[in-house]
């Protein structure tokens, strides 16, 4: 898929790793609606990449995915704005054990609700020019992170929900690519506040801090590369791509029955 010309919608687009998601895109032609509850942060990035791409290629929407009357009407303006929609970037999450159910809320109710408001504009069947669905996963959904169990629950959610929904799209002809992107430790405020956000199972920071050493920590736009291979690469859906210090490789599943 070129980007040139394409439109794209990202969640938690206003800071961390939605921010690199946006820059990559924009810097490879392409026009982003950044969605996100932090208004302030959202509005700032859209000046800066308004002077460095030019006016009129982003848009900030105040959006929580948690309400999917506000995802609606995000996505509209966003139809409206762009004139349709063929690439999401389904990436706001949190990391909180203490707030477990917002938890849920977030990384996995929200991520689905998002595809599905996604393929209402998307799907080939009902009107929409097809397109990409790309899922923010992480390596906590295809191994436990143990001071995390709601974390790596939703990852691991969202990683099934990216695999089944490709199959579905591919038997329904809806024309929609789901992918996951599986990113180990990357410097972003998430990553900064885990120790705090551990709650029952803050004993285990130092086990964390060890898992990090091992994996090591990577910077933002390490994840954006992670992005452009799975939407430049049409043959690629159903995937979950880990990325880490070393490199990146496709996740390996037993095959089903
Ligand atoms: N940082 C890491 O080490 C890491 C590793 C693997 C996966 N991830 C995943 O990457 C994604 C982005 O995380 P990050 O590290 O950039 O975090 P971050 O905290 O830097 O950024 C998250 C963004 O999401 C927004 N957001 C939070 N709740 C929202 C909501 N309800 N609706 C809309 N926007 C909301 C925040 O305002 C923020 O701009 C998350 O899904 C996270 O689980 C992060």
């Amino acid at each position: 898929m070129a980007l040139s010309g394409k439109v794209a919608l990202v969640t938690g687009a206003a800071m961390g790793i939605g921010r690199a998601l946006t820059e990559e895109l924009l810097k490879n032609g392409a026009k982003a609606a950044l969605l996100d509850i932090n208004m302030a942060a959202g509005k700032t990035l859209v000046e800066a990449l308004e002077k460095k791409f030019g006016k009129e290629k982003a848009l900030f929407v105040e959006c929580n995915v948690e309400r999917e009357e506000q995802l609606k009407a995000a996505f509209q303006k966003t139809v409206e704005t762009f004139g349709g929609i063929d690439i999401v970037c389904n990436n706001a999450g949190i990391l909180n054990e203490t707030e477990w159910e917002k938890t849920v809320s977030i990384n996995l109710l929200g991520m689905i609700r998002v595809s599905y408001v996604a393929l209402d504009h998307m799907n080939k069947l009902s009107g929409g020019r097809g397109g990409v669905i790309v899922n923010t996963a992480s390596l906590a959904g295809l191994g436990p992170l143990p001071s995390c169990p709601v974390y790596t629950a939703t990852k691991h959610g969202v990683i099934g929900f990216t695999r089944a929904m490709a199959l579905a799209s591919l038997g329904s002809d809806y024309g929609v690519r789901f992918n996951a992107l599986c990113p180990g430790f990357v410097e972003t405020a998430l990553f900064t506040n885990i120790p705090e956000r551990l709650g029952n199972f803050s004993h285990l920071k130092d086990l964390t801090q060890s898992i990090v050493d091992n994996f090591g920590i990577m910077n933002v736009s390490q994840v954006a590369e992670g992005l452009m291979e799975l939407l430049l690469d049409e043959t690629k859906t159903g995937q979950a791509l880990t990325i880490l210090p070393i490199g990146r490789k496709y996740a390996e599943f037993p095959s089903q029955a």
